[in-house]
């Protein structure tokens, strides 16, 4: 067994944090605040190659590895979740999808922009009543000639307002429940697509949430994602990678939050001495920074097993699952450790707690990665 990084994946990991500490941090509050979308921070994580870290460069990607978009992960989401989910959607969601499953044409159209910032990606798959149960589609995508007509409307979508491709799931031939649902690429302003009002969200609020409206949008054949009938095996399969992701993430934000209430345990006094000098707190670290090395764990072996060619459904889940249990865990404890001054918004861990959340909700709920996990332990 070998847990050491290589010479290029310590370099991107390094970048990583380099580009958090120096262009995330100084604006993550004000961000926060306004729910202001973090635009030019975006375009220069797509100078930097953030984008389509894991694409074949003959299509303008990095042609990197799953471990080294977890690093990447792990470090944008120590400072700021809402740009790190940015990067999770378009790289192992939209970019992801396309590379593995579009056709050479849509590879030249779409993803040769989508890797380098030029463009960026959103995946629709939840409805106001297909969240958790996704196979409901209630949204159709019905042929008409050269072309599919689009109805329905998509809900909390990340990159809803910001992005420029979609790819839309949607039920093409209902009498054949999930096997008959497609996939589709849709591009911003076509007629009949309308972006619905942005969500006040708890947490990740630099992030844009919409719901989005498709009345009679035309969107031609060529548009659709692999074989008739793909689109539900084609969402499943991309999520699978994409909970490696916001694994990743929810690792990044307990590392974040840890990583804070130490550095504040050892300035901060009480009774006269450090906090960190009193047991209370010292085993609260201790027991936080047991919990990250046991979610990273679970992470890196994903991402690994994603690198091997092996099967990664359940690792992924497994890493999902206990990753986001962690990071609220541990940004609780984190505001605890910081006291008052943890629920005031200066000292970033509450913001921490708030993303925090989201990793328990988004790319699955925990409880439907419980299912995923069950299933697989159960299968044959
Ligand atoms: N890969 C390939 N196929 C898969 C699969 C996978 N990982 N998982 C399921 N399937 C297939 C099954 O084999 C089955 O096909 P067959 O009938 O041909 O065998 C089909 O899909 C239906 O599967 P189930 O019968 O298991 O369906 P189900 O309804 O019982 O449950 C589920 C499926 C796992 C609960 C699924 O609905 C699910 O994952 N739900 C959660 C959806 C989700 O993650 N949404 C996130 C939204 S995207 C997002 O959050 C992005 C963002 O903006 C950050």
């Amino acid at each position: 067994m070998d847990f050491s990084l290589s010479e290029e994946q310590l370099m991107i990991r390094d970048a990583a944090r380099d580009f958090a500490r120096t262009e995330l941090l100084p604006g993550v509050i004000e961000r926060d605040n306004l729910q202001k979308f973090p635009t030019e921070q975006v375009k220069k994580m797509g100078e930097l190659g953030f984008l389509g870290m894991m694409v074949d460069p003959k299509y303008g990607g990095g042609g990197m590895d799953t471990q080294s978009y977890v690093l990447v992960m792990e470090e944008l989401s120590k400072i700021d979740a809402s740009c790190s989910v940015i990067v999770s959607v378009n790289n192992s969601l939209v970019c992801y999808g396309l590379e593995k499953y579009g056709s050479e044409e849509q590879k030249q159209k779409y993803l040769t922009k989508l890797t380098t910032g030029e463009k960026l990606g959103a995946f629709c798959l939840s409805e106001p009543e297909a969240g958790s149960d996704a196979t409901s589609q209630k949204t159709t995508a019905i042929e008409d000639g050269d072309h599919y007509i689009l109805n329905g409307t998509k809900n909390w979508i990340t990159n809803g307002g910001s992005a420029d491709y979609y790819l839309v799931i949607a039920q093409t031939h209902k009498e054949k429940k999930h096997k008959g649902i497609n996939a589709f690429i849709v591009e911003k302003g076509w007629e009949g697509f309308e972006i619905g009002p942005k969500e006040d969200k708890l947490g990740i609020r630099g992030s844009d949430t919409h719901s989005l409206i498709f009345n009679d949008v035309r969107v031609p054949k060529e548009n659709r994602i692999g074989e008739d009938g793909f689109g539900f095996s084609f969402a499943m399969k991309t999520l699978a990678g994409g909970r490696i992701g916001i694994a990743a993430q929810a690792l990044g934000i307990a590392a974040g939050a840890y990583d804070m209430a130490r550095e504040y345990s050892k300035v901060r006094k009480a009774f006269g001495t450090e906090i960190c000098n009193h047991q209370a707190i010292a085993f609260k670290l201790a027991d936080m920074h047991t919990s990250i090395e046991a979610a990273r764990n679970l992470v890196y072996k994903a991402a690994w097993d994603k690198d091997q060619g092996n099967d990664y459904d359940m690792s992924g889940a497994m890493a999902k699952l206990y990753a986001s249990q962690v990071a609220m865990d541990v940004s609780i404890e984190a505001v605890q450790v910081h006291g008052g001054n943890g629920y005031v918004k200066e000292y970033h861990v509450e913001r921490l707690m708030r993303d925090a959340k989201i990793t328990q909700i988004y790319e699955g709920t925990s409880e439907i990665q419980k299912i995923v996990i069950s299933r697989g332990l159960l299968r044959d």
